[in-house]
C-alpha cells in the first residue's frame, strides 16, 4: 500500500501522538482531530519537531455530528484511527453516563462522516479489558463472550459490537480492532510520552511521578497473589511498539481475512510489578519509596496476550524490552516532570 492521508482521532494523546510519529515515519499523511480534553496542544509542537515538518491538527469534539462531518469533507482521508475516547476506570464507574455518551457518540460521528464521505478503512482503539474476568490466559481473539468489568470497558465492548454490526452492513468497510494490553513508555527522544492529568491511576506513570520527587511513593496494590512473586503479572508494550502496530494494521485493512478483525497488540509475557518496580528503580540509579498496601479492587492476579495472530497476519511483534520501557519513560519523566508545559 502506497501512502495513504489518515485522520487520527485523538492523535494528541499519549497513544495517538507516538502513532501519527509513526505514521509519519512510514510516510503516510496525517490529520489530528483532538478536542485537547486530555492532552496539550505542546504536542503538536514536539510532534513537528520530531516530524521535521509541521502536524496537521484541527480541535474538534468528536462527540458533535456536524462538526466532524465537517473535518472529514475538509480533509478528506482515505483511513481513520480512532484513538479518541476517555479512558480512566474508576472515573468511568463515577460518571458511566458521561462515559457511554462521550465513547459511543464520538465512534458514530466519525462511522457517519466516513459514510457519507466513502472513507472505508477504520482502525480502532480497543483494550485487553474486553476479555473480561473469566478469558484463559493467555488471551486469544477467538473468545467470547466478550465481557468488562467497568463502564469504561463495556464502552469498548459495545463499540467493538457497533463495528462488526454496521461493517455487515456496509460492503466494503473494513476495521481493525486493536486490543491493546497495557501501554507504557515513551518516544526514545524523551519529547512525547504519557502526561496524566491528575494523580495517576496506572502503574508507570506513578512510578515515574515518584521517581520525580511529584509522588511520595509508590503503594503497591497487593503481594499475596498467587503469582512468582506475589504482585500481579500485566503484559506490557512499549508504546512505540503499539503505534507501529497500528501502521502495520491500517498498511493491511485492504487484505485483511475478514471485513472486521480483532488483533492483540502486546508483548506476550507476563511481567510483575515487581519486576517493574525494579527495573524502574535500577534505571534510575537508587531504591524508591514504596510500600505495600492492601489489593484494589477488580484486580485479575495474571494475564497476558497470545500475540500469534498479530504475527502472522501483520507481521507485527513487539520488540522492545522492558528495560527499553523504562529507561524511555525515564528520560521523558527526567526531561519533563510536570509533563508538556501549559
Ligand atoms: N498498581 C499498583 N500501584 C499503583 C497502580 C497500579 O500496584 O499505584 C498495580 C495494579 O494493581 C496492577 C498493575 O499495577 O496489578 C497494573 O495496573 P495499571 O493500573 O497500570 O493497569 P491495569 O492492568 O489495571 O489496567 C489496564 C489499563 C486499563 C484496562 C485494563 C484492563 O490501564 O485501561 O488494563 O485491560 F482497562
Amino acid at each position: 500500500m502506497g501512502r495513504v492521508r489518515i485522520l487520527v482521532a485523538g492523535g494528541a494523546g499519549y497513544i495517538g501522538s507516538h502513532t501519527v510519529l509513526s505514521l509519519l515515519e512510514a510516510g503516510h499523511q496525517v490529520v489530528v482531530a483532538d478536542d485537547f480534553s486530555n492532552a496539550r496542544p505542546a504536542v503538536l509542537d514536539r510532534l513537528g519537531e520530531l516530524a521535521g515538518r509541521p502536524v496537521p491538527c484541527v480541535e474538534v469534539d468528536l462527540t458533535d455530528p456536524g462538526r466532524t462531518d465537517a473535518v472529514v469533507a475538509e480533509h478528506r482521508p482515505e483511513a481513520v484511527i480512532h484513538c479518541a475516547g476517555l479512558k480512566a476506570v474508576g472515573e468511568s464507574t463515577d460518571a458511566p453516563l458521561r462515559y457511554y455518551r462521550t465513547n459511543l457518540d464520538a465512534t458514530f460521528s466519525l462511522l457517519e462522516a466516513m459514510r457519507r464521505h466513502g472513507v472505508d478503512r477504520f482502525v480502532f482503539s480497543s483494550s485487553a479489558t474486553v476479555y473480561g474476568d473469566h478469558a484463559p490466559v493467555p488471551y486469544l481473539e477467538t473468545h467470547t463472550p466478550l465481557a468488562a468489568a467497568n463502564p469504561y470497558g463495556r464502552t469498548k465492548v459495545m463499540i467493538e459490537q457497533v463495528l462488526t454490526d454496521h461493517a455487515a452492513a456496509t460492503p466494503g468497510l473494513r476495521v481493525a480492532l486493536l486490543r491493546y494490553f497495557n501501554p507504557v513508555g515513551a518516544h526514545p527522544s524523551g519529547r512525547i510520552g504519557e502526561d496524566p492529568q491528575g494523580v495517576p491511576t496506572n502503574l508507570m506513570p506513578f512510578v515515574a511521578q515518584v521517581a520525580v520527587g511529584r509522588r511520595e511513593r509508590l503503594a503497591v496494590f497487593g503481594d499475596d497473589y498467587d503469582t512468582p512473586d506475589g504482585t500481579c503479572l500485566r503484559d506490557y508494550v512499549h508504546v512505540v511498539d503499539l503505534a507501529e502496530g497500528h501502521v502495520a494494521a491500517v498498511e493491511h485493512l485492504d487484505v485483511q481475512a475478514t471485513p472486521v478483525r480483532a488483533f492483540n497488540l502486546g508483548g506476550g509475557r507476563g511481567t510483575s510489578v515487581r519486576e517493574l518496580f525494579d527495573a524502574f528503580c535500577a534505571v534510575v540509579g537508587r531504591e524508591l519509596p514504596h510500600e505495600v498496601v492492601g489489593r484494589r479492587s477488580g484486580d485479575l492476579p495474571a494475564y497476558w496476550a497470545d500475540t500469534t495472530r498479530a504475527a502472522d497476519e501483520l507481521g507485527w511483534r513487539a520488540r522492545r524490552s522492558l528495560e527499553d520501557m523504562v529507561a524511555d519513560v525515564w528520560r521523558w519523566q527526567s526531561q519533563n516532570p510536570d509533563g508538556y508545559p501549559a
